[in-house]
């Protein structure tokens, strides 16, 4: 989900040069045929996640050992203020349902991309007050902001460490920069600098590595499901 975004396109990408089948739902506007559709394993569905219903997802879903999300709202005044609000949150929320009704033989990985802007309540992260308090302006402000805790806080509390049938790692960068390839980058349980006072900077190049990565590195895997990692570029 999300594959046709600025992360989207990059994740697909690494993903199909690693040789995995990508299943990419794109809204029919913004197709990626061009740039992917001479690749066997790129299979593309025509289709708006926040109109899909269940039983739309189930076939594709059956199909999928990871989802991935690079989902966010268009930074237009109509996609930060307009429906649907909980793009973000209502996928994550659907995408859980329908993994359930479909109790797997194995457990799916749901990799959503998410934002430093949010914390992880799960453990003692405490931001520095003046960036509590932007971000509490932030959230009241803007929709998308509230969107991206409440994804991410359902896979938390919803989800859970111990689901039966899903597993989850929600991707943290900082600011996001585009860069053509991949470079050396850090990744930490917490932030590690002031997200509004202080930010670091983290290419959505090294974004897709490290959730292609996520999904394909075992070890990787274990150290950061049920987890929020924080990725910022090496300096
Ligand atoms: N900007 C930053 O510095 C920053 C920092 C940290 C985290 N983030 C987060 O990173 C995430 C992705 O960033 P990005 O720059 O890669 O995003 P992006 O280029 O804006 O891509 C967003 C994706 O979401 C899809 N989308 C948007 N509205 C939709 C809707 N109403 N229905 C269905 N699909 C919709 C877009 O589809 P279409 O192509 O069809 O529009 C696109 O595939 C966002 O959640 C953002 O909050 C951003």
């Amino acid at each position: 989900m999300g594959a046709s975004g600025a992360t989207g396109k990059l994740l697909v990408s690494e993903l199909l040069n690693l040789g995995f089948d990508v299943f990419a739902i794109v809204r029919a506007s913004n197709s990626l045929k061009n740039q992917f559709g001479s690749h066997s394993n790129y299979h593309e569905v025509p289709a708006n996640i926040s109109e899909m219903s269940d039983s739309e997802l189930t076939p594709l879903l059956d199909e999928c050992d990871v989802v991935f999300s690079c989902l966010g709202h268009n930074l237009t005044f109509r996609g930060m203020f307009g429906a649907p609000r909980w793009l973000v949150t209502d996928t994550v929320r659907k995408l859980s349902g329908v993994i359930e009704s479909l109790c797997p033989d194995r457990k799916i990985k749901v990799i959503l991309m998410n934002t430093t802007g949010n914390s992880n309540r799960d453990i003692p992260e405490t931001p520095p007050l003046s960036q509590r308090i932007v971000i509490s302006i932030l959230r009241a402000l803007l929709p998308p902001h509230s969107d991206n805790e409440q994804a991410a806080d359902f896979l938390r509390t919803k989800v859970g460490q111990n689901h039966q049938f899903i597993e989850w790692a929600a991707v943290r960068p900082d600011s996001l920069t585009d860069e053509t390839s991949v470079t050396n980058y850090a990744i930490h349980p917490s932030p590690t600098r002031n997200v509004i006072f202080d930010a670091g900077t983290t290419s959505r190049i090294n974004v897709a590595n490290f959730m292609a990565n996520l999904a394909t590195d075992f070890e990787l895997w274990d150290e950061w499901k049920g987890k929020m990692p924080v990725i910022y570029n090496d300096a």
